[in-house]
This record gives structure tokens, sequence and C-alpha cells, in this order.
């Protein structure tokens, strides 16, 4: 089967995807795209977190037919955006860096989109805003006090340049 969606603002077009295949595997294995991990392929623990028509979905449980004529924003499509220039990382990115939420780094891909997903609906969020959004991502390094400092930062420096 062949699958036409857009990824990241460019339409896409994967061919002989067989069925039961996943979104993640097509990001990742066809269209070279490695930022959305895979950790357990079951839904479990947001490391492919990804943007299907704008609503944060775990890839690994999307069948790629699914994704036909829709809209994916991957962790690679989030430099250059919230106001950054192109290629530049965006606050949510930069945010995480500097609040050091990022040590292995596995679960940071999801974390951020799950993350700029929030703040887009949610500017200002609260500590628990920012508990549920993040609740269906794991993290076995930071503890993830490291990763509220980060999103709490991203929300502050959004708010100081609006
Ligand atoms: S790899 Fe998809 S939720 Fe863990
Ligand atoms: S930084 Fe290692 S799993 Fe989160």
């Amino acid at each position: 089967m062949r699958v036409n969606f857009t990824v990241n603002g460019r339409p896409q077009e994967a061919d002989d995807v067989w069925e039961g295949e996943s979104l993640l595997y097509v990001l990742r294995e066809r269209l070279g795209l490695p930022g959305s991990k895979n950790a357990c392929e079951q839904g479990e623990c947001g490391s492919c977190t990804v943007r299907l028509d704008g609503v944060p979905v775990c890839a690994c449980l999307v069948a790629a037919g699914q994704a036909e004529g829709r809209e994916v924003v991957t962790v690679e499509g989030l430099a250059g955006r919230s106001g950054a220039a192109e290629g530049e990382l965006s606050v949510v990115q930069r945010a995480f860096v500097d609040a050091g939420a990022v040590q292995c780094g596995f679960c940071t891909p999801g974390l951020l989109v799950a993350a700029d997903d929030l703040l887009e609906r949610v500017p200002q969020p609260s500590d628990a805003d920012i508990r549920e959004a993040l609740s269906g991502n794991l993290c076995r390094c930071t503890g993830y006090e490291k990763i509220l400092d980060a999103v709490r930062l991203a929300a502050a420096r959004t708010g100081e340049a609006g």
C-alpha cells in the first residue's frame, strides 16, 4: 500500500507499506526520521510521540495507513518553531538543554513533542498541567524534576517574548 501524508510541513509518500506497519516504522525506516524513538512499541513509554493533525499520539500504535492524507509533526519539525529561526532550536528544545533535562536522551524527543503541544494549548501551564501533559512519557534518568523545570522555563521565556 502507498501512504501519502505530510510530515513536518512537507508532502511525503511511502511505498510498499505492509498492512499493520506502524507510523513509527515508516518515519524511522522509510523516511529517514529517527528522532522519534522506539523503546517499548506498546504505547507505554511515549518515546515515539508525534503529533497527528496536531494531537500527540504514540506513533508505535498508529498504523501507517491511518496517517493517509494527514499531517504529522515529529521532533525533527520542532526546530524553527515558536519564533525560532529556521534550523534553530525551538524555545522548548532550548529550555530542555538549559535546564539540564536531557541525560541519555532517549525519552527526550517524545517529551519535547508533548511539551510543545502543551505550551501551544496552555502557554502558562500550572505544574498540574505539565504533569498531566507529560504523564504518558517515561524517563528513567532524570527523576522528572528537571523536565518540569524545563517546561516552566520554556513557558516563562514564551511569556517574556510575548
Ligand atoms: S515506543 Fe511507542 S510508546 Fe513506547
Ligand atoms: S533522559 Fe534517559 S530516559 Fe529520560
